[in-house]
């Protein structure tokens, strides 16, 4: 039988596009996810959180839980958009000095399906240390939608025009193609 429901977590990281977040969370919503947002700190300034929360039914979490605290549900998938070139290159180390990396870490390591979606500038993404994690990633089973018919990178100081065309439909339809749910 179909399954009605799955969870998607949505990881977003401190670059333009997540100002849109809300974008990615409603066409989310509409292919029948149950939607739980994750937050870097650096992301939390960029949109509504409070508007997210009321939209998905579920807190916006930035921060370790204290101890015993409720945790996140474990997600069928994860999105991790906009997905910057600090976190990617943390991700990829295995650094987990924000509670989005340590759900990367853990979540990655549980063979969970994830889709990343990165903004990064062409002079960040020709950096060594950002091809290389590209490929460690990758090499782990993560999905970057990165060259071919995924983003490119945008010009270093004309990122605005770019965020706003922010592709998030690539994003939910490799999630669609990982785990045959929300075509
Ligand atoms: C307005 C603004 C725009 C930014 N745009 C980008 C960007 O496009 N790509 C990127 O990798 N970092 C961008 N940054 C820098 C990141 O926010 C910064 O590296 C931060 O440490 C990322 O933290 P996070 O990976 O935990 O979200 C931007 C920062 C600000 C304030």
């Amino acid at each position: 039988m179909a399954r009605k429901t799955c969870v998607l977590s949505i990881i977003t990281c401190g670059a333009g596009p997540a100002a849109a977040v809300g974008e990615l969370v409603s066409l989310a919503l509409g292919r029948g996810w149950t939607v739980q947002v994750i937050a870097t700190p650096s992301a939390l300034p960029f949109f509504d959180a409070r508007r997210i929360e009321e939209v998905t039914g579920s807190p916006v979490r930035s921060q370790y839980s204290k101890p015993g605290a409720a945790r996140s549900r474990i997600p069928d998938a994860i999105i991790v958009a906009p997905a910057t070139f600090n976190t990617i290159n943390q991700w990829a180390l295995g650094l987990t000095d924000t509670y989005a990396l340590g759900v990367l870490a853990e979540q990655t390591g549980l063979g969970i399906p994830i889709v990343v979606l990165p903004f990064v500038s062409d002079a960040l993404a020709s950096r060594p240390p950002f091809t290389r994690s590209v490929q460690a990633l990758r090499a782990e089973g993560v999905s970057i939608l990165l060259g071919g018919d995924g983003i490119r990178p945008h010009p270093a100081h004309g990122e605005a025009g770019v965020a706003n065309e922010f592709p998030w439909r690539l994003a939910l339809d490799e999630a669609a193609e990982m785990t045959g749910f929300g075509a």
